[in-house]
Formats: C-alpha cells, structure tokens, sequence
C-alpha cells in the first residue's frame, strides 16, 4: 500500500512553497479545512431536517433551526476569528466586511473571502453543493483595523484559493500558486487524504455547462457558440454533451477532471452574469489557471479585473482552456 498523505503533513510538507512561509498560512488552512468538516457533517445530515425540524422551527431538542448557508458563515466565521491569522473576512452571506477584533487578530496578515455554501438551491434536494474561499494579504497599514481595500484587490494577488465539494465524498482543492491538489476525506477518521495530486485540467474536453434555461437572453455570440457544441464533427468530438448541476463548485470540479467549459453570461435578468467575482469567480480562477486552464469574462482574464465593490458580478467563462479560447472567437460579451 503506498503512504498516505494527510491534508495537514501536506500543508507543512508544502510550507516553503509559500513566498512568506512562517506556518500562518499553514494555520489558516487547517481552520478550513476543520471547519468544512464541521459543515460537511451538518450537510449529511440535511435531509433529516424533515423529521427533526425545518429552517426556522424547532427541532425535537428545542434548539432553533438554521439554514444551512447561515450556518455554514458562522461556522468559518468563528473558526478563522477563533484560528487568529485573519483579520477580517468578507462573505457572500453578508452585505459588509467583518472585522476581526481581538488582540489574537489586530495584526493578522491575511483577509479571507467566501462562499460559505455554494449552490443554495440544491441544499434541499440531496445534490452536491460545495464551499469556496480566496485568501489575501492585506495590504491596509497592519497597525489599524482592515480596510475595504484589502478586499478589493485583483484575483491576481490571492496567495491561496479553494474549494471545498461536499458531494458523494467530501474533498478539499487548493492551490497557493504552486499547482492545484486535492483532497478526499475519510468520514470515518474525520481526515482529508491525498487524492488528486497536482491536478490538470485536459485542454479540450466534450462538456460544455451553462443554464440553458437563459438561452433567448444570452448575448448573441453565447447563442452561436452553444449552437456550435451541438454541431456534429466527429474530429473535434461534437457534439459535446451538456451538464449543468447548477452547483457551481460541482460543475466546475467535474469539468476540471474531464475538461470542459463552464459558462455564466450576461442575461436579461443579470445583465454582468449572476456569479460573485469576489467569492466565487477569482478562486476558481485562479485554481483554474494554476491547473493549466483559463477564467475570463469573456474577453479579460478573471484575476486582471479590478474590483469596485464587494458583491460585484461578472459574466464567467472557465476551464479548459482550448474550449474558453473558441467561446471567446464568438463574441461572448454584450456591445
Ligand atoms: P449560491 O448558492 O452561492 O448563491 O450560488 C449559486 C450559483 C452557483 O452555484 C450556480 O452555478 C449558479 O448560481 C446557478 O444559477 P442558475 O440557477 O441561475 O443557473
Ligand atoms: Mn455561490
Ligand atoms: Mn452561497
């Protein structure tokens, strides 16, 4: 039997990959990663909620239901304040940044980003849902307290991104720049072991992942372009078939593993996409990148954007990176 890995003997294993190695980031990602176990158990347990209790009711003990995504944000809220490498956090789940207070974090280097629960309208209903988060430096004068800047920084000065999908298994992904590997944990012994080293996303793939529910609404060039999957041409395997689970942590993990394009335009309804550049966009951009694909907004690179507010949305088109290059030949974005 060859030796297995654990997330946490990697982590240290890794350490001097990090430009700033001092074992913080180290810690920061161990407070993730135990905090994605506490929420990958609660997930298991969601489809009991029937018969112990629904969001907002009590349940059998007396103790108040929660939604699951409130709960998922408190859970990394308290394990990155109580871990004291963070000093701040911006979620999906809350309309401002927080900012941690205590002696533990006054000095704290880094500020985190998250999607707590991704994949919200699948919570209910048995099907993958999936946590995302981006990690910074802050760049704010370490003295006072964090700052909205050091929340809108370019995905290209994330120091570690990640997923976390918590689907028939539960895994971690992540990248700190220096490929992308993954993760699968042993509910038994409650640890994540090595499973996908330095993963690749093939170049072309024959998945093609976009709600086609939008169609009549997508920019023109969107419209030629899935047309185009759906040709017949034997020598570049089309047509490809359609998956969409609408989770897109799920969506993006199959499509890294068999290749494929995700893609989230411009509509009617979300004339900039529906997707959080902060929260969900420049994380798997920039695992993406660093599994040799590509993340644009139809026409720039995701990580080159600059951010003007913290629940900013913008079209996305990601993964491997032959299938991005040719969507973009079509014109994805609106004039
Ligand atoms: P969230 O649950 O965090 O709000 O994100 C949902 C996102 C993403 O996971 C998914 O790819 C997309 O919404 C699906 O949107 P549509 O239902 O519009 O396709
Ligand atoms: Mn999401
Ligand atoms: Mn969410």
């Amino acid at each position: 039997m060859s030796k297995l890995i654990t997330l946490e003997e990697f982590i240290i294993e890794r350490q001097h990959d990090f430009p700033f190695a001092t074992g913080e980031l180290s810690r920061l990602l161990s407070a993730i990663a135990l905090a994605s176990k506490v929420v990958n158990r609660e997930v298991n347990k969601a489809g009991l909620v029937d018969i112990t209790g629904a969001a907002g009711e009590e349940n059998v003990q007396g103790e108040e239901q929660q939604k699951l995504d409130v709960y998922a944000d408190d859970v990394f809220r308290i394990a990155l304040e109580a871990q004291g490498e963070v000093c701040g956090i911006a979620s999906e789940e809350q309309e401002d940044y927080v900012q941690f207070n205590s002696d533990l974090n006054s000095d704290s280097k880094y500020v985190v980003m998250i999607d707590p629960l991704d994949g919200s309208s699948n919570i209910d209903v048995n099907v993958s849902i999936g946590t995302i988060f981006s990690i910074y430096r802050r760049v704010s004068d370490a003295n006072g307290p964090v700052q909205l800047e050091d929340f809108l920084q370019k995905g290209d000065q994330q120091v570690a991104a990640g997923y976390v999908l918590y689907g028939s298994s539960a895994m971690l992904v992540y990248t700190t720049g220096n490929g992308v590997n993954g993760f699968t944990l042993d509910p038994s012994i409650g640890s994540f072991y090595l499973s996908h080293p330095n993963t690749q996303i093939p170049k072309s793939g024959k998945i093609y992942s976009v709600n086609q529910g939008n169609f009549h609404t997508f920019p023109q060039g969107v419209k030629d372009y899935i047309s185009w999957c759906q040709e017949s041409d034997k020598e570049s395997n089309r047509p490809y078939s359609a998956r969409y689970i609408g989770s897109l942590v799920a969506d993006f993990h199959r499509n890294m593993l068999k290749g494929g394009i995700y893609m989230y335009p411009s509509t009617a309804k979300a004339p900039n996409g529906k997707l959080r550049l902060l929260y969900e966009c420049n994380p798997l951009a920039f695992l993406a990148e660093q599994a040799g694909g590509t993340a644009t907004n139809g026409k720039q690179r995701i990580m080159e954007l600059q951010p003007t507010e913290l629940h900013q949305r913008v079209p996305l088109f990601i993964g491997s990176s032959e299938m991005v290059a040719k969507a973009e030949s079509f014109g994805v974005v609106n004039n």
